[in-house]
């Protein structure tokens, strides 16, 4: 497909109204000022913008386009449903049948025991109702004192009240003090940042975890929720072998409900279907979003165990959640469409073996003296600038230098995301040879445009 031409005059009145009009989610006024980016076609690993202009776009759409944009298979199959039955609601005792196909496709490649489903429409609610499901499970139990949620440092697990309440970095938290009574946040290992050996920063964590649920009392704690691999805010560092392991003995130690959020990790990003298979770990209740759909319409679930679920099953219970488009058909229909993709075109394996190259690529970055970590699994990768290699000190923040190596890409034809000066590598995964090639030659002269800019 051909871009469409639009006059100057029509785009400059969009921009003008999407600063008007819209509220953007998360927005930055420093960013907003510089003007609104309009995105018009995608096509694979490439975006193009309104201007005309392709953009190589290395964090799959917020993390969202497993097998790329403009997938016909996936047109395909939302056209048909939208002609058949575009929704019908999941509520109370109706059902559609891209719904059933697609909660037994997720019994069938999610871990363990997980196997009903509860849809919603984003990552966040996803996280909410996991919540919500460990503290009803445990008044059905007769244990209904059992309400905290032990959260991790650093961890993101959405944006409403709940998802905010177990998130713990405080940008996203502060102005809306004081959140949600009953959750606790413990230290999380990261053993860059911690300067320890990962075994014995695994073992740190997991007895300040285990303080931490003596201390506030073992019969008080419904769950812990943990993304396995702390997502792009914080660089996807890697939990220390053994220490998911710790975390699930101590939770069937103490009665705990072991949450895992993988709606950023989840569908091959790490070169596993789920990223908590990478340590044999499965928890009793899944968070899925973001690739769950692969961009195109807007699905997530929470998925838990039979054991769980029976608990809402007794006469005269039921699960007390719900909402209108939770599980809508033309989305159930398109995330079928988009894990058939992940199947046929083996992209779990696809991802672990194009990750090791990126990794080991990307490894050649370490000759620059402000790259001080690159750290992440399969296609879920981050490189980590410092001031200082030995003392792993930050740099001079007011310096922006992340987001400096962020706008040269982006004039130079290539969307990245970095967090301060944390630069995150998460492209599609179908990303082929030659574009990871442009990638990473992007990613080095950026850094490298970065050092004689800032006379580094
Ligand atoms: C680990 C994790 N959990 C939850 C969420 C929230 O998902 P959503 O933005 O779809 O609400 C995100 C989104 O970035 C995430 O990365």
């Amino acid at each position: 497909m051909e871009n469409k031409k639009i006059a100057k005059e029509e785009i400059k009145e969009l921009k003008e109204d999407a600063l008007r009009y819209i509220c953007p989610h998360f927005a930055s006024n420093s960013e907003l000022a510089k003007g609104a980016k309009i995105f018009t076609r995608g096509e694979g690993c490439y975006v193009y913008d309104i201007e005309g202009r392709r953009l190589l776009d290395t964090f799959a759409t917020l993390l969202t386009t497993i097998c790329g944009h403009n997938r016909h298979e996936i047109a395909k199959a939302v056209q048909e449903q939208m002609s058949q039955l575009e929704f019908f609601p999941n509520y109370v005792d109706t059902f559609t049948i891209p719904l059933i196909k697609l909660a037994k496709k997720l019994a069938e490649i999610t871990p363990g025991d997980l196997s009903v489903s509860f849809f919603v429409n984003s990552g966040s609610e996803a996280c909410e109702t996991a919540i919500k499901m460990a503290r009803q499970y445990h008044l059905e139990k007769g244990e209904r004192q059992r309400y905290k949620i032990i959260g991790r440092r650093y961890s993101y697990h959405g944006t409403t009240l709940g998802g905010v309440s177990a998130t713990g970095i405080p940008w996203f938290r502060e102005y809306f003090e004081p959140l949600l009574p009953g959750f606790i946040h413990v230290i999380a290992p990261h053993s860059y940042r911690m300067g320890l050996e990962p075994d014995a920063c695994g073992e740190i964590c997991l007895k300040a975890m285990e303080e931490t649920i003596i201390w506030e009392g073992p019969k008080s704690i419904a769950a812990v929720i943990l993304d396995p691999i702390p997502g792009s805010n914080t660089g996807y560092p890697l939990p220390p072998d053994g220490y998911l392991q710790g975390v699930r003995k101590l939770c069937d130690k103490y009665g705990i409900l072991l949450i895992f959020d993988e709606v950023q990790t989840g569908f091959a990003k790490t070169g596993k279907m789920f990223a908590c298979e990478h340590w044999d770990v499965a928890p009793d209740i899944m968070a899925i979003g973001k690739g769950f759909t692969g961009g195109y319409i807007p699905l997530a679930a929470t998925i838990t165990t039979p054991r769980i679920y029976e608990a809402f099953k007794k006469p005269g219970s039921e699960f007390r959640s719900g909402s209108t488009y939770g599980g809508h058909t033309t989305a159930c229909a398109a995330t079928l469409a988009n894990i058939e993709i992940i199947e046929k075109e083996n992209l779990v394996e696809k991802a672990a073996t194009m990750g090791k190259y990126l990794k080991q690529e990307l490894e050649k970055l370490y000759k620059y003296p402000i790259v001080g970590d690159i750290r992440g699994l399969g296609m879920l990768l981050a490189v980590e600038l410092v001031a200082d290699k030995k003392t792993r000190g930050y740099l001079d923040p007011k310096l922006n230098i992340g987001s400096w190596i962020r706008d040269w890409c982006w004039k130079n034809g290539m969307i990245l995301r970095n967090n301060g000066d944390i630069l995150v590598i998460a492209p599609s995964l179908i990303l082929s040879k030659d574009e990871a090639d442009e990638m990473l030659g992007k990613i080095n002269q950026g850094i490298s445009e970065a050092m004689k800019h800032f006379k580094l």
